[in-house]
């Protein structure tokens, strides 16, 4: 299987842009759904999480869908261990809004109070994907 370098390019967009290699333009012609939900996951979430590797937070890529608590690697709080099932859309929105009413004590300090922003972030999230786009 090759990644087609024009998609690993779209991919790496955001970043790109983040660090100013690309016109913030780019996204005028249309290329990316959600580029909304990127830039928030970039300016909200980045600081603590990536897509690809477990930093203080674990990775994210595909967590829509994955098992709660299941980063391999990643040493989660028993709080959050303790929680049974997957990530979708509506156990998310109540993580952003509020992650100690999902998992009390969880180590996650931090919340989205903007309903808007909860949900352009958990499209984009869920626009990841495991493998890829
Ligand atoms: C201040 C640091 C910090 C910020 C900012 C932050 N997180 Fe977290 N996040 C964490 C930590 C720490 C954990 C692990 C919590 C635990 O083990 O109790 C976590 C866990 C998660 C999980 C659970 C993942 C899994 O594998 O079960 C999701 C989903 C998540 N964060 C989403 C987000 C999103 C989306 C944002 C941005 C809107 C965000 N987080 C911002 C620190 C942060």
């Amino acid at each position: 299987m090759q990644r087609s370098p024009v998609r690993g390019f779209v991919s790496a967009l955001p970043l790109l842009i983040a660090v100013g290699l690309v016109p913030g333009s780019v996204w005028a012609q249309g290329v990316p759904p959600s580029s909304a939900g990127a830039t928030l996951f970039e300016s909200k979430c980045l600081a603590c999480h990536s897509l690809e590797a477990n930093r203080i937070g674990p990775m994210l890529r595909g967590v829509v869908g994955r098992k709660v608590a299941s980063a391999a690697g990643y040493e989660y709080s028993d709080a959050l261990r303790r929680v049974k099932g997957q990530w979708d859309a509506a156990r998310l929105e109540k993580w952003l809004q509020d992650p100690q009413s999902v998992a009390a004590g969880t180590r996650m300090a931090f919340s989205l109070p903007s309903a808007a922003e909860r949900k352009a972030v958990i499209q984009y999230l869920a626009s990841t994907g495991a493998t890829g786009r």
